[in-house]
C-alpha cells in the first residue's frame, strides 16, 4: 500500500505546534455580554430559557460590570425592561428611564468599561413592536423621530456606542443626525444592518418581556431566505451561527469591521443539549465563538461572554 503524500496531521501534532499555526484566535476583547436591567432593588431574577442570564436591578447590574470588567471583557451591551409600556415605547426615551439610570449608575462605579445601548421600541410597546403603530402597521418615518430621541437620550446619560435593532429605513442617518446636531460626533453606530426574522430570537423576548402582541417582525426584519439584501446595509449581523455565510461576505466585499450576535435561540440551544449530557459545555462554547471569528466577526456578542473569558484566560 502507497504510503500517505500528504501528511497534515504532521502539524497537528501536539499542542505547541497546533498554537503555532492557529489561524484563529479567541481573545476576551471581540466579546461583548448583554444584560437586561429591570426596575427594583436587589432583583436578580433567572431567564427560563436562557439558564445563567437574568433580570437585574440596576445595583446588580452594577456589580456584574465589575466582575465583567475584572474578566478582561471590553463592553456591555444593556436592554431596558421598563416600569410601564405605552403605545409608544416612551420609557425608551425617557430621561429617567431605566436604561439612562443604569447607564449613569455603571458609568461612575466602572468608568472604563465600554457601555453600548441597544435602541428598539419593542420592549417598551405595550403592543410589542420595534416602532410606532398605525393602522395595525409598523409606521417607519414616526418611528425614526422616536429612536432618534432614543439614542440621544442614551447618549445624554453616559452611552459609548448606540446600538439600532428595530430595522426601520433610515434610522442610522436620523440618530447620526440628531447625535450630530446636539455634539455627539464622537458616538459611533453599530447599526444592526443584517438583522434577520429569526426563530433563534424567542428567549430574549421572554427575557425582554417584548414579544409581538399580534402579527411579526417580518415587515421590518429581513427574510432568512436573503444574503444579497444583507449587503446593501452593513455590520452587524444577527443571528451569527446559522448566518456565517453572511458574515463572511460582509467581511470580505467591505473592508470594515464586522460584529456579530450570538442570539439568544443559539445560547438556549447550546445551554440545553449540555444539560443533557449532549454536548461539552466548555468546548462547544469556545468551538462556536471561534468559528463566528472565523468567518469574520471582529467583536462577538454573547451570553457566553463571561464563560469564554473564564476559560480563554
Ligand atoms: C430588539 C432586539 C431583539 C434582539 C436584540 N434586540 C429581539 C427581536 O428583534 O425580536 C434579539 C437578541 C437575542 O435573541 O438574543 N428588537
Amino acid at each position: 500500500m502507497d504510503k500517505p503524500y500528504y501528511r497534515p496531521r504532521r502539524l497537528r501534532s501536539h499542542e505547541t505546534i497546533r498554537s503555532m499555526v492557529c489561524e484563529t484566535r479567541l481573545s476576551p476583547l471581540n466579546l461583548i455580554y448583554p444584560a437586561f436591567v429591570c426596575p427594583g432593588v436587589r432583583v436578580k431574577r433567572e431567564i427560563e430559557s436562557m439558564p445563567g442570564n437574568y433580570n437585574m436591578s440596576i445595583d446588580q447590574v452594577v456589580e456584574e460590570c465589575r466582575g465583567i470588567k475584572s474578566l478582561g471583557i471590553p463592553a456591555i451591551l444593556l436592554f431596558g425592561l421598563p416600569p410601564a409600556k405605552d403605545e409608544v415605547g416612551s420609557g425608551a426615551y425617557a430621561d429617567d428611564g431605566i436604561v439612562q439610570q443604569a447607564l449613569r449608575a455603571i458609568k461612575s462605579a466602572v468608568p472604563d468599561l465600554l457601555l453600548i445601548t441597544d435602541v428598539c421600541l419593542c420592549e417598551y410597546t405595550s403592543h410589542g413592536h420595534c416602532g410606532q403603530v398605525r393602522d395595525g402597521d409598523v409606521d417607519n418615518d414616526a418611528t425614526l423621530l422616536l429612536l432618534a430621541k432614543t439614542a440621544l437620550s442614551y447618549a445624554r446619560a453616559g452611552a459609548d456606542i448606540i446600538a439600532p435593532s428595530d430595522m426601520m429605513d433610515g434610522r442610522v442617518r436620523a440618530i447620526r443626525h440628531t447625535l450630530d446636531e446636539n455634539h455627539f460626533e464622537r458616538i459611533p453606530i453599530l447599526s444592526y444592518a443584517a438583522k434577520y426574522a429569526s426563530g433563534f430570537y424567542g428567549p430574549f423576548r421572554e427575557a425582554a418581556d417584548s414579544a409581538p402582541k399580534f402579527g411579526d417582525r417580518r415587515s421590518y426584519q429581513m427574510d432568512p431566505a436573503n444574503q444579497r439584501e444583507a449587503i446593501r446595509e452593513i455590520v452587524m449581523v444577527k443571528p451569527a451561527m446559522p448566518y456565517l455565510d453572511v458574515i463572511y461576505r460582509v467581511k470580505t466585499e467591505f473592508n470594515l469591521p464586522v460584529a456579530a450576535y450570538q442570539v439568544s435561540g443559539e445560547y438556549a440551544a447550546l445551554v440545553a443539549a449540555q444539560r443533557n449530557g449532549w454536548l461539552e459545555k466548555d468546548r462547544i462554547i469556545l468551538e462556536s465563538l471561534t468559528c463566528i471569528k472565523r468567518a469574520g466577526a471582529d467583536l462577538i456578542i454573547t451570553y457566553f461572554a463571561k464563560e469564554a473569558a473564564k476559560l480563554l484566560s
